[in-house]
């Protein structure tokens, strides 16, 4: 039951059937957007309210809007999947709603409750369904919940009051080669977040601040760009918009969530699917030194990156500055495949769901 009663304008001219599935043929990521959004407004005084369906827009933004000056801004990524059966379920939208609040305490916004996270999404999904692409391959319908913060002024303080908004956008890969290895240029200058900073909090300006790197990561001939920690550059964190998990023998590690890294979904789901099949499963600590040195004895066997948008995407290649190094054979590893398979099973609704992950529509 929402807190917010969702008040439904559907559009009365969505986007025709043909066109629909022209897009959804080869959606590609983040380019294309569904006929409708979900906005929701707080005030100060007041909380959330003004709760609304209606067609997917441009927003009229005030150029003193205080968003546009000082970044008070969050956002979460979770995708919609539909399964065998034809119906549509969202993957884990409370550890999302739950990540969104923690990101607004820590910008010093309103939290928005759970249970009006997952229903505004559920609202737009349902709204949007056909929409979601078919079950059996790995394309989903991505939803982008966001919140900015609509004064008009330049005073630097938090504004008194926001617009929540939920977006869709139909995604294949995130990667143009699918799960073909990403190459990694470790950034040994450049820090991602700083301890006491917002590197935990899902805010636009830890990717803003990513940016550099990443053209300094494809101007070495790489995809991504791994930071070390802000003290003794030396401790691996995440990549720019995912996190990284290391492959030994019979154990998954990933970076411990020091404060600096963002608590991924998939990164969290994939420590307890790990174990579910197997493996050890832990957050620890790995140096750069150790990444090489592990790689190079064969202990390391694989690495892979982890995220909403990215599921699961093997590493293939590392450069530092001091030198570079083929992870593996450079291919998929083994794990970090069957890994993939089981979490796209149980997100696809292809496999049973032991943790109730999975929220179905009605
Ligand atoms: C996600 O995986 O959902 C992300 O937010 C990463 C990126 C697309 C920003």
């Amino acid at each position: 039951m929402t807190t917010t009663p969702i008040e439904l304008k559907p559009s009365s001219s969505p986007l025709s059937a043909a066109e629909r599935e022209a897009i959804l043929a080869d959606p590609g990521f983040g380019r294309h957007f569904t006929d409708h959004m979900v906005t929701i407004k707080w005030t100060e005084g007041r909380g959330w309210h003004d709760a609304q369906l209606t067609p997917y827009a441009p927003l009229s933004i005030d150029p003193a809007n205080m968003t546009l000056h000082y970044a008070q801004e969050i956002f979460e990524g979770l995708k919609a999947y539909r399964g065998p059966d034809g119906s549509v379920a969202l993957f884990r939208p409370d550890a999302n709603a739950r990540r969104f609040q923690g990101s607004a305490r820590r910008m010093a916004m309103p939290e928005l409750p759970v249970e009006t996270f997952i229903d505004a999404c559920d609202a737009l999904v349902q709204q949007d369904i056909d929409w979601v692409p078919a079950h059996g391959g790995e394309s989903s319908l991505y939803l982008r919940p966001f919140m900015i913060a609509t004064e008009v002024g330049l005073g630097v303080r938090p504004a008194n009051e926001y617009l929540f908004i939920v977006i869709a956008s139909p995604a294949g890969a995130y990667f143009p080669g699918g799960v073909k290895p990403v190459s990694i240029w470790v950034s040994e200058d450049r820090v991602r977040a700083v301890p006491g900073g917002i590197g935990d909090a899902k805010t636009g300006g830890n990717y803003a601040a990513s940016l550099l790197a990443q053209a300094e990561a494809a101007e070495h001939g790489c995809e991504q760009v791994a930071y070390l920690d802000a003290v003794e550059h030396r401790w691996v964190e995440e990549l720019g918009g995912m996190n990284l998990c290391f492959v030994y023998e019979n154990k998954i590690v990933t970076p411990e969530l020091t404060g600096s890294l963002l608590a991924g979904v998939t990164r969290d789901s994939l420590l307890k699917l790990a174990r579910d099949l197997g493996y050890e499963s832990e957050e620890g600590r790995i140096s750069i030194d150790d990444w090489r040195r592990d790689t190079e004895n064969g202990a390391l066997r694989e690495v892979f990156a982890c995220g909403t948008a990215a599921v699961i995407t093997p590493v293939g290649m590392v450069k530092t500055a001091g030198g570079e190094w083929t992870q593996g054979d450079g291919q998929p590893g083994a794990v970090t495949l069957e890994l993939r398979k089981a979490l796209l099973a149980i997100q696809t609704g292809a496999a049973e769901d032991r943790h109730g992950w999975v929220h179905t529509l009605d």
